[in-house]
């Protein structure tokens, strides 16, 4: 069982169904509503539990009504939380809006993941211990660095999802072992993959790809689903394809590509995520 630790994001989802979304100025009718812990830190926290992982969070909630429900979704899941801190202020939140077609937009207020700054030494021993450290960029960038500097130097496989894309200090870059990057991602980080020994790019419907050191390849095909809403499934992947890293690029990517197209088929991100029985029944059906 691979062992992982998370140094990222929680935020309580708002999420709002609506059949058109308005036109700047226009006031239309939504469909639904609903409360859902996400944040890609965490919805990656529970998809690689769910998966089979041991998993712990290092990450920040905030004091007020949130934080009950966001530390209790990791812990339900299984996921350690001794990582977790309390921070004064609002809890981080996203506003998502999920329209007809299973598109969302989303919007992202930081809260107490902005005040995620600097590690102590239990999530250094922690990092150190680990067999990967999966970062995404809620948090703030030297934090992430941190983590990534101290997993690289006690041989902790370092994979980073650089979502929300942003440019990054080059030695961060230098740490990262693989990149878990969506189409629109590999684009705009075209150069500084390049020197990423293993980088995974999602491509929705048609699956994902892999490249590896040497420039060896292969993608793994789209799972056909009904989908509802794709809020979450780059994280659902994510997350699996850690939990499985260390049985070599085509069982996880198997594995990630096939939780992620079931996270596609209900609303909400960490309500979305296949736990493992779900995830083995859909592979064996592939082959
Ligand atoms: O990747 C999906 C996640 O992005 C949502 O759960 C939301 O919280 C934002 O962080």
């Amino acid at each position: 069982m691979a062992r992982i630790v998370v140094v990222g994001s929680i935020n309580m989802d708002l999420v709002t169904t609506v059949g058109r979304r308005p036109e700047p100025g226009e006031t239309v009718n939504g469909e639904g509503f609903a409360l859902v812990p996400g944040g890609k830190g965490s919805n990656q926290a529970i998809a690689a539990r769910k998966a089979g992982a041991e998993v712990e969070f290092a990450g920040a909630v905030g004091d007020d009504v949130f934080a009950a429900a966001l530390r209790g979704v990791l812990r339900d899941a299984g996921v350690g939380v001794s990582r977790l801190r309390t921070v004064d202020g609002p809890s981080g939140i996203a506003a998502i809006v999920v329209d007809g077609g299973g598109e969302n937009t989303v919007i992202v207020v930081g809260g107490a993941n902005s005040r995620m700054t600097g590690l102590e030494p239990a999530d250094l021993a922690a990092l150190a211990a680990a067999d990967v450290l999966m970062c995404q960029l809620e948090i703030p960038v030297p934090t992430v660095l941190e983590a990534a500097r101290h997993a690289r130097a006690n041989g902790t496989v370092v994979m980073l999802n650089p979502s929300p894309v942003r440019d990054l200090p080059p030695e961060l870059w230098d740490q990262v072992d693989v990149a878990v990057v969506n189409e629109g991602e590999a684009a705009q980080l075209d150069s500084v993959l390049a020197g990423v020994p293993h980088v995974i790019t999602t491509l929705g419907a048609a699956g994902a790809a892999y490249r590896g050191p040497g420039g060896s390849s292969l993608s793994h095909p789209g799972v056909r689903v009904d989908v509802v809403d794709t809020t979450g499934a780059g994280d659902t992947f994510t997350g699996a394809l850690a939990a499985h890293w260390h049985e070599g690029p085509v069982t996880a990517l198997a594995w990630a590509c096939t939780a992620g197209a079931l996270a596609t088929t209900k609303l909400g991100a960490s309500a979305a995520i296949p736990s493992r029985a779900e995830i083995e029944k859909a592979l064996a059906e592939q082959s």
